[in-house]
This record gives C-alpha cells, structure tokens and sequence, in this order.
C-alpha cells in the first residue's frame, strides 16, 4: 500500500487514477478536502476496494500516526498543499499552516512509523515530497533553465511556504535518515484542473461568455507540463529515485501567457464556434497585474532523463487539445465546481438527492 495526501485534488487526484489503473496495489488517501479538494475528482473509484478515502489533515499527527501504523504503507507521496498564488497573497497563513506545519507534522509522524519498520522495510520505505518549480524564483529571458543546483529565490507566500516544506524534507534526510525525494514540478495542466488556474479558468470563462483575464502584459513565461506526464515522472523517482535527491520535472514547454490564451480561444472556435461566428479570443481583458508577479519559469528536467529515463509523452500541442476536449465533455464537473455542489458530492451520490 501507498499513502497518497492531497489525493482529491487536481495532480493528486490524477495521480491515484493513473495509479490505479496500472497497479493493483491499494492508495490510502488522505485529504483535508479544502475548496480545491473534490472527491468527484475520485468518482470512477467508488466501490472500489483497492482505494481507501480518508477526510483528515497531514498536520493531524494522531491520525497520520494511527493511518500509518494500521495500514503500514511501503511509501508516503505529500501532494497535500494550498497551491494557488494569488490565494496566498491574500491569505498566506493557510500557506504556511498547510506547507510548513502540515509538512513538518507529517515528515515527524512518518519518521517514528519507519523507526519502528523492520531493517528490510526501512531501507525499502520512501517519502517523496511533490514541489513546484517555483521555489527557485523568476528567470530573465536569457537566463538558463533551473537545474536542480539552482539557488532557491521564492517570491510569493505560496513559493515561499514551498521552498520551507523542500528544506524541511532535505533536513530530514540529513539528519534522521529518512529515505526522502523531491520532485519539482513546472506548471502542469489537465483534467481536474480547478478553475482558478490559469488554462482552467480561460476555458470555463470562455465558454460562460465571460472576459479572460490577463494579468500585466501577458508576456510571463511558464513551462507547461501535461499532468499525467508529470504523474509518470513521480511513479518513476518513486520506483528508481536516489535516496535524498531532487529532480526537476518539465516538458520543454516554454509559453507566454497571452499564446496560451490565444491556443485555448482557437482550440475552442473549432471545436465549440461561438453562435456569433466570432472567435473567443474577443474575450481577452488585460487586469492589474498580480503583485510579485515572477515573469519567467523554465525547468532543465535533463536529470531525470539522464539518470532515470523519463520523458514526457506528450507535446504542448496534444496536452492542450486533450485538455480542451476534456473540459468540452465535462460540463457536469464544471457546472458542479462552479455551483459549489462538488463540496457534497459524496453526501449526493449516497441520497439522490439533486446536486
Ligand atoms: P490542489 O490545490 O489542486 O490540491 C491540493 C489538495 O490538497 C486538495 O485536494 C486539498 O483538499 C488537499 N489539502 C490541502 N491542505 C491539506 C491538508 N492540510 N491535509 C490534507 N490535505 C490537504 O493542488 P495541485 O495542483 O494538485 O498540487 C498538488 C501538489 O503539487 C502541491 O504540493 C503543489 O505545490 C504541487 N505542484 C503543483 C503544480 C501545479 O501546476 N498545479 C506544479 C508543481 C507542483
Ligand atoms: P497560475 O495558473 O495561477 O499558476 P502560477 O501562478 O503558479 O504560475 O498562473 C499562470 C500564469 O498565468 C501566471 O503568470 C499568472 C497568469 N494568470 C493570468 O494572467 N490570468 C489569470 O486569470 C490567472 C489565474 C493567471
């Protein structure tokens, strides 16, 4: 068994079903089930033994401490966060009470659980932590892509708590030995995607009618990273991974904001017309800028290919047609995270009652 946290939201929740559907082997899966966490997300699991849902906090430690001694998981996988920018900028407490502390209880309770595992299972048992690329801070338009020797620069309450929960696990290798491994990630895109990310919150929009946001000039760079590539990355470190090492994750996919916008809208006029013949792409609104804004991430994955052979499966181009495909043939899950009937998702499959 494997201990997934965060397991109903948008890579976690891809991750247990692209897991499953290739293993047998049983996902416990512990979730605060915040506003971005939806067990809808989960649905096609429903009856399934193999997949265990538990509604609880990584930073609880008496429960992670009685989940670990009961069901004795060979690795723990921490995707469990508050993983939104702009959110954190309002609001960074929950950033650091999720990120830090959570991480912090979390890596604690693990360690007096693999204390107590037999030498065999010590040896075997990895915790890897799920981070983002973000905490090596932002990059000038000629600067080399993050290795993972880049200096860490965090510029936002979100990176910032990031880059505290990636030392906390380094030091926890250092110091106990935990057999511990970090993934850092650029910006992934995908089914499940809550709509107050980017490429998400373009496609809902623009198909609500609604402007489409673009914050500053729309020239920031992000590297984009399909999400299920980015789940394979992970069940790789955690099968052949270096103990105590990072490895950046990526899909050579550099892109300013303002293409990406313009991919989406023309994915859209052919796959969805507008009924005015017009094309989405009207819907553009330059805002305010976001404060802080980091104009460029770009990640240099080379490490992961040269020492553990992963590659991403899919182009910029597939993981977008995908994506906008999935969202066009999902107006359920949409209209359920918009309505906010999602948060009830499971009470309403057990009743009948309407959601
Ligand atoms: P998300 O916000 O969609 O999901 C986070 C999940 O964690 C939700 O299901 C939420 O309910 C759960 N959660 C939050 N606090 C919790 C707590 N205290 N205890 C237990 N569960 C809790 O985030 P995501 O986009 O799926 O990101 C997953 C991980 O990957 C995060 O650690 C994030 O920093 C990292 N990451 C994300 C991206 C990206 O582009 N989305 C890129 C790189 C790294
Ligand atoms: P986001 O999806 O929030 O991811 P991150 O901030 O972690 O990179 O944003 C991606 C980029 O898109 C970022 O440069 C901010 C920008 N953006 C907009 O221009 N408009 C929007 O409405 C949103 C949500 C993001």
């Amino acid at each position: 068994m494997i201990l997934v946290t965060g397991g109903a939201g948008f890579i976690g929740a891809n991750f247990v079903l692209d897991w499953l559907a290739q293993s047998d082997e049983p996902v416990l899966n512990l979730d605060k089930l915040t506003y971005a966490g939806n067990r809808e997300n989960l649905a096609s699991l429903e009856g399934d033994a193999r997949h265990l849902f538990v509604h609880g906090d990584i930073g609880d430690s008496a429960l992670v401490a009685d989940l670990l001694a009961r069901h004795q998981p060979r690795a723990v996988i921490n995707f469990a966060a508050e993983s939104h920018v702009d959110r954190s900028i309002h609001g960074p407490e929950a950033f650091i009470q999720t990120n830090v502390v959570g991480t912090l209880r979390l890596l604690e309770a693990v360690r007096a659980y693999w204390g107590g595992l037999n030498a065999d299972a010590q040896s075997a048992f990895r915790f890897l932590h799920v981070s983002t690329d973000e905490v090596y801070g932002s990059l000038a338009p000629s600067d080399p892509a993050f290795t993972e020797d880049h200096v860490f620069e965090p510029n936002s309450p979100y990176s910032a708590s990031k880059a505290a929960s990636d030392h906390l696990v380094r030091a926890w290798h250092h110091t106990y030995g935990l057999p511990v491994l970090t993934t850092n990630c650029s910006n992934n895109y995908g089914p499940y995607h809550f709509p107050e990310k980017l490429i998400p919150l373009m496609i809902v929009n623009a198909l609500a009618g609604k402007p489409l946001p673009i914050y500053g000039d729309g020239q920031q760079v992000r590297d984009w990273l399909y999400v299920k590539d980015h789940c394979s990355a992970i069940r790789r470190v955690l099968e052949a991974g270096r103990v105590g090492e990072t490895y950046n994750v990526g899909g050579w996919n550099e892109k300013p904001n303002l293409d990406i916008v313009h991919t989406v809208c023309g994915l859209l006029d052919e796959l969805r017309p507008r009924a005015d013949g017009q094309s989405y792409s009207g819907q553009i609104t330059y805002v305010k800028d976001r404060p802080g804004h980091d104009r460029r991430y770009a990640i240099d994955a080379r490490k992961l290919e040269r020492e553990l052979g992963w590659k991403p499966a899919e182009t910029f181009d597939t993981g977008i047609r995908k994506t906008v495909e999935w969202y066009l043939a999902n107006p359920e899950w949409v209209a359920h995270v918009q309505s906010g009937a999602y948060r009830d998702w499971v009470q309403t499959q057990y009743t009948g009652a309407a959601a």
